[in-house]
C-alpha cells in the first residue's frame, strides 16, 4: 500500500485527482469505479477543472458505480445517480451510454444484481476503484458482519451508516433502510484501488483498517490483501498510523 499525506482536504482531493487523471491519460479506455459520499467532491472538482481546461478527456472511459440506494429514484436529488450526475457526469465527457449505476427502483432485486455483474464483467472488470470509507469501516455498502457477499448484492443498511447519511435526508426516517453495493470481489478484483479519507472523526477507523486484524467486522481491512491500493489522506485522518521513516508522499 502507498499511503499520500496532504496537509488538509484540499490537498487530498489534488492527490487522489492526480491519480485517477494519470490513469485516464495513460488508459484513455479505463473502467473507473466512481464513489460517493462527501469525501470525493473535491476530487471531482479537480477532475472537472483539469477537463475544462482541456487536460483531461474521458470520452473513451467507462463508468461502474459503486453502490446506490435501493428505492429511490435517478432523479430523486438523494440517489446516488442524481448526486454522480449533478457532481461530475454533466460536467465531463464520459458517454451516456457508458455510465453505470445500479437502478434503485428495479422491481427485481436480485435481476438487478446480476445485470449489473453481468455488464462489469464484459467489460472486463475495473482499472481504478475510487472508495471511501464509512465510520464504521464499510466500503460501498459493504457492513461490518461476519462474512461477505462477493458480487453485487442488496444489503440491509446499518443502524450506524443509516445514523451517519441520514444527514442527508430531511428526516431519518427517508433514509432507505437497504441499498445495492459492489460486493468486496467486485471491489477486490480492481486492478488499483484508491481509498480517500478526511477528516480526525475517520483516524480511528483508518488505524484499525490498514492496521488492526483483517477481519469482516471492519470490511476496509480487507484491503491490505489488495496488492496495489493508495491510501490519500489528510493529516488528520491518517494522524493515527505509524509514522513512516522518511514521512508520507
Ligand atoms: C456512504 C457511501 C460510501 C462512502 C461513505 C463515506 O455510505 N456508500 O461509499 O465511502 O458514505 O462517506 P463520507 O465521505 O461522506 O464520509
Amino acid at each position: 500500500m502507498r499511503v499520500y499525506c496532504a496537509k488538509d482536504y484540499d490537498g487530498l482531493c489534488r492527490k487522489a485527482a492526480n491519480i485517477l487523471s494519470a490513469q485516464v491519460i495513460l488508459k484513455p479506455n479505463s473502467v473507473l469505479g466512481p464513489a460517493t459520499g462527501s469525501t470525493p467532491l473535491g476530487i471531482y472538482r479537480q477532475l472537472i477543472d483539469w477537463h475544462r481546461k482541456g487536460d483531461l478527456d474521458f470520452s473513451c472511459a467507462t463508468t461502474f458505480n459503486l453502490d446506490e440506494y435501493r428505492g429511490i429514484a435517478p432523479e430523486n436529488p438523494q440517489s446516488y445517480h442524481y448526486y454522480m450526475v449533478h457532481n461530475f457526469f454533466r460536467h465531463v465527457n464520459v458517454p451516456a451510454s457508458r455510465i453505470h449505476i445500479p437502478n434503485g427502483t428495479a422491481e427485481d432485486g436480485a435481476a438487478e444484481c446480476a445485470r449489473y455483474e453481468s455488464l462489469l464483467a464484459e467489460c472486463g472488470g475495473i482499472d481504478m476503484q475510487l472508495l471511501g470509507i464509512g465510520r464504521n469501516g464499510h466500503i460501498g455498502f459493504n457492513e461490518p458482519s461476519s462474512q461477505f457477499e462477493s458480487s453485487t448484492f442488496v444489503v440491509d443498511l446499518s443502524e450506524s451508516t443509516i445514523k451517519a447519511n441520514a444527514r442527508f435526508f430531511s428526516s431519518e426516517s427517508e433514509m432507505p433502510r437497504q441499498a445495492y453495493t459492489m460486493g468486496m470481489r467486485s471491489i477486490m478484483q480492481a486492478k488499483r484501488i484508491v481509498l480517500a479519507v478526511s477528516g480526525g472523526d475517520k483516524a480511528n477507523i483508518v488505524r484499525e483498517a490498514f492496521c488492526g486484524p483483517i477481519t469482516a467486522a471492519v470490511p476496509a481491512s480487507v484491503l491490505q490483501l489488495h496488492n496495489n491500493v493508495d491510501l490519500v489522506g489528510d493529516e488528520d485522518a491518517l494522524a493515527l498510523l505509524p509514522p513512516e521513516k522518511d514521512g508520507y508522499s
